[in-house]
């Protein structure tokens, strides 16, 4: 007789914590103020944040045409009224999946250090592990990340969207409703999160394809398909595996102007140094670090500049809530 695997009662694949130190955030100090210092000190202030807005406005204007919505919304993540209502509207479907009630099994990062191919050269994943279902809603992207995946696809234009990772659908729905999108294939491992992520989409897009399968197995069969102006890598969260899924994508991606956005750069150390790898490999005409997530530029010329934008920030994470700055 076998027993029934014990259902874990943790998130699966939580977000890291809002407010959590990230691995490149500067030490944060705070001196002590002795009175009549008050006023210098406010004014030390108002000259820094003047310095670093100056700072941050050239930034996001060196960004590419088209990116500058994207880190405007790093810096100030003010949203439109049409983001506000998609917002509300995808966490209203958050909501809904909240409530499910039984269990789903999702693929879980492994550890760092542990990526292994199996004999026909296919990574092999995280363990598949059982949740209540209605915790997956947890996983799902939020707002101000959703937000900024919407701003990223919408300024590219990007007409064909690839994901790793369709959990319950949520990212993919920001990334299918931006105005240009036709087609969103997202790929998803659990069968039982696939069809959840397809009721997801129903709500946003008719555009879309989440494929139930392993990322490699997916890749595979995506081979001689048109090619994809965007791709969202947010899953199987290990540094070798990161690197391993980059190289799976570049060959299926638009060459010229062509997107990959890597999901959860600051999660691990780990993580981090595989997107310092990313950004050192030569692959990627720009690099752009916005804090938890990177993004890979191609282009025919490969000059490998980069945008820093936690250098200026001082923080290592996207705004975790609207109206964050
Ligand atoms: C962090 S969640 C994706 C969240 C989603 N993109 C969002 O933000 O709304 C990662 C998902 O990838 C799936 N996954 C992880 N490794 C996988 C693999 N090797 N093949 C297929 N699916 C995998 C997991 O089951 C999980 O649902």
């Amino acid at each position: 007789m076998t027993t029934a695997p014990a259902v874990a009662e943790v998130t699966p694949e939580p977000e890291p914590t809002p407010g959590s130190t990230p691995v490149n955030a500067p030490v944060r100090t705070s001196l002590p103020v002795r009175a009549g210092q008050y006023g210098r000190v406010q004014a030390e202030r108002l000259v820094k944040r003047l310095v670093w807005s100056r700072r941050l406005r050239m930034m996001v204007d060196s960004l590419p045409a088209g990116l500058e919505d994207a880190g405007a919304w790093v810096v100030d993540p003010e949203p439109t009224a049409a983001e506000r209502e998609l917002a509300a509207r995808i966490e209203g479907r958050r909501a809904q999946i909240a409530e499910a009630t039984g269990t789903i099994s999702s693929y879980h990062s492994p550890m760092p250090g542990t990526f292994q191919r199996a004999a026909d050269g296919h990574a092999l994943p995280g363990p598949l592990l059982p949740h209540r279902a209605g915790a997956h809603a947890k996983t799902g992207s939020k707002p101000a990340k959703g937000i900024l995946l919407n701003r990223i696809a919408a300024g590219i234009g990007a007409r064909r969207i690839l994901e790793l990772g369709a959990n319950t659908g949520l990212s993919g729905s920001y990334l299918a409703a931006s105005a240009s999108c036709e087609r969103l294939v997202t790929i998803e491992g659990s069968p039982e999160l696939a069809a959840v992520a397809r009721q997801t989409l129903a709500q946003f897009t008719q555009g879309a394809d989440v494929r139930a399968a392993l990322f490699d197995d997916a890749l595979d069969d995506l081979a001689g398909e048109p090619a994809f102006d965007l791709a969202f890598i947010d899953g199987q969260h290990e540094g070798a595996a990161t690197e391993y899924y980059c190289q799976r994508v570049l060959p299926l991606m638009n060459q010229q102007g062509g997107v990959v956005i890597f999901d959860d750069i600051t999660w691990s150390q780990d993580m981090r140094q595989a997107w310092l790898n990313i950004v050192d490999c030569g692959a990627f005409a720009l690099t752009v670090d916005f804090g938890r997530i990177g993004l890979g530029l191609l282009g025919p010329e490969r000059p490998g500049g980069h945008v820093d934008f936690p250098k200026y920030l001082g923080r290592g994470h996207v705004p975790q809530r609207i109206g964050d700055n």
